[in-house]
């Protein structure tokens, strides 16, 4: 059987245009330091412990690390609840082994990101303590203050991403402010010039220290009407209700406002000021999230940016096809198919009774031959899948709150395994905060290490091909094509056309070359003993084994 391919329409394959940075082309691992490593021995991983463990991130052949909040926090949302911008956590360490990890990173050739968290703080930072203190002290206007309704109720419907209304009251204003996540995380101002200034202070303060940039948190909230309308319901047509209420609504005043580009525009301004300084944004995933990447990846606001859109969709040739073409240039959209929001990829994708080492080669290639940045999540080189907890285990709020049917995302923040015959897989000597599955101790970094054809060395294999090959990292892309359980995209760079077609599914299926001639196949990172996608004899069809990848030279256009 032969398709018939519907052809998306193709993005520009020219190459990188005039916003393009270092982060095109660049694989970002993320670190999650609470689960990377502990040294102290308290079961908290630590800077010490990232620290230690830089050897083996650049063992991967990525370009840099992204980290997650170290800064002092109450950990009630797990440090993206910030209670002060410009210092380390106690627990975490302090400004000095910060310094010393930065050198590192920068010793072995990665640039180090950092999270600014600027949509909201903890409530137990001292802007918040004083702001909420009266409606006329020198931070008053620093967060989201309204009066209520005349009935007492809240100023309008809005409500928290992480379950019930989005405002909470302050009996000393007789007012309400506004939370998009948990209560204990007010929503910052950002239309006040003054929060801005020390949010950008901030920026400035984490670049003299040596950073090469930031990821920005949940760009999306920064803005919202300023008459503060309620939010029109969505057309729901389900017999029950949705599981989580905040998909009733449809975010068009609480959230993705305009003002968010001239927000972008002021952190921009700022890191102009530090050569070679980037900024990676995480946008929502609120329909038009493709849009939204075009509008804020500009030279006045973002480098990049990812979403979580794709990963909470199904794994599909479709998904990925529309993901790759809805932003207008290929090194505005950064990849984070698993991070510390999501389930791990290993296990929210795998088709079902098929085989994690060949599913986990296929996601190692995809990623490698995929435009723009790419975030790697600690953890996912190794092919960890998904840790089942049981409730009395569980500390994210959002999945006590929604327990059983989400259980939150405890799941994907175990800690990383070491070395397999240690306790607690050689992450720390004390109780650690989550646990570590029995069988993420099995793939530990030390057994891989020993092992041929692990998931470990097909990663390396499949980082090596991108940092290898130039029209991997910064070329084009075109002809994104997708017909059933079949992915196709060309990487395109001068006269240099690669052809890279994935099988998404456990089950054959055949690629006609239609007229492109035979291209020339150059070798892929597969598990062990993985079938090769072959060219039939009338070398018209190429047939593709289940979750395998083909990638071939083509002849240049004429
Ligand atoms: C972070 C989440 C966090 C949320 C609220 C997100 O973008 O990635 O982990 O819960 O922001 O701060």
């Amino acid at each position: 059987m032969t398709q018939s391919f519907f052809r998306m329409p193709s993005p520009t394959d020219s190459h990188a245009g005039p916003n393009a940075s270092w982060l095109n082309g660049a694989t970002i691992y993320q670190i999650y330091p609470l689960s990377f490593r502990d040294r102290g021995g308290d079961g908290w991983g630590d800077l010490d412990g990232v620290l230690e463990g830089l050897d083996h991130v650049a063992s991967l052949g990525v370009d840099g690390v992204w980290i997650s909040p170290f800064y002092p926090s109450p950990w009630k949302d797990f440090g993206y609840d910030v209670a002060d911008h410009r210092a380390v956590d106690p627990r975490m360490g302090n400004l000095a082994v910060f310094d010393r990890l930065v050198e590192r990173a920068h010793a072995l050739g990665l640039k180090v990101l950092v999270d600014l968290v600027c949509g909201h703080s903890s409530d137990a930072h001292p802007w918040f303590r004083e702001s909420r203190r009266s409606r006329d002290n020198e931070r008053a206007d620093w967060y989201v203050w309204a009066d209520p309704k005349p009935d007492g109720t809240a100023p309008n419907n809005w409500l928290s991403v992480f379950g019930g209304a989005a405002w909470n009251w302050e009996p000393r204003r007789r007012q309400y402010y506004l939370h998009h996540f948990l209560a204990s995380q007010p929503a910052l101002n950002l239309h006040a010039p003054a929060v801005m200034d020390a949010l950008c202070e901030t920026a400035a303060f984490w670049m003299e220290r040596g950073v090469d940039g930031f990821r920005i948190d949940a760009v999306d909230f920064f803005a919202h009407d300023p008459q503060l309308r309620s939010n029109p319901a969505v057309v729901w047509r389900e017999a029950e209700p949705p599981l989580k209420p905040f998909a009733l609504q449809q975010h068009v005043y609480d959230m993705m406002h305009p003002a968010v580009g001239s927000i972008l525009a002021r952190l921009r301004e700022t890191v102009e000021r530090y050569p070679g300084r980037v900024l990676l944004g995480e946008l929502s995933s609120q329909p038009g999230a493709g849009q939204r990447i075009a509008a804020y990846c500009t030279p006045q606001g973002l480098h990049a940016a990812y979403t979580l859109s794709l990963a909470k969709q199904p794994f599909s040739a479709k998904g990925f096809a529309q993901a790759l073409t809805a932003a207008p240039r290929p090194e505005s959209i950064c990849w984070s198919l698993s991070n510390h929001d999501v389930e791990r990829a290993a296990s929210r994708w795998l088709p079902e009774g098929a085989d994690p080492a060949a599913f986990n080669a296929l996601l190692a290639v995809l990623v490698a031959t995929l435009p723009g940045t790419v975030c790697l999540y600690q953890g996912e080189e190794l092919g960890l899948p998904n840790a089942a907890l049981e409730q009395h285990q569980l500390r994210d709020p959002f999945g006590i709150t929604y327990w059983p049917e989400f259980p939150g995302r405890d799941g994907s923040r175990t800690p990383m395994p070491w070395r397999a015959d240690e306790p607690n897989a050689g992450f720390s000597a004390g109780e650690p905060w989550l646990p570590v599955p029995a069988e993420h101790a099995a793939l530990a970094v030390d057994r891989q290490e020993r092992t041929v054809g692990s998931p470990l060395s097909v990663w390396r294999a499949a980082l090596a091909l991108r940092h290898g090959s130039e029209v991997l990292r910064t070329g084009g892309v075109a002809a994104v094509e997708e017909h059933g359980d079949l992915l196709s995209f060309e990487r395109t760079l001068g006269d240099e056309r690669l052809l890279a077609i994935f099988n998404l599914a456990d089950r054959p299926a055949e690629y006609a070359l239609r007229g492109r001639g035979e291209p020339l196949p150059l070798a892929v990172p597969r598990a062990p003993g993985a079938a090769v996608p072959e060219v039939t004899a009338d070398g018209r069809t190429l047939v593709m084994p289940p979750l395998s990848v083909f990638l071939g030279s083509l002849r240049p256009n004429p």
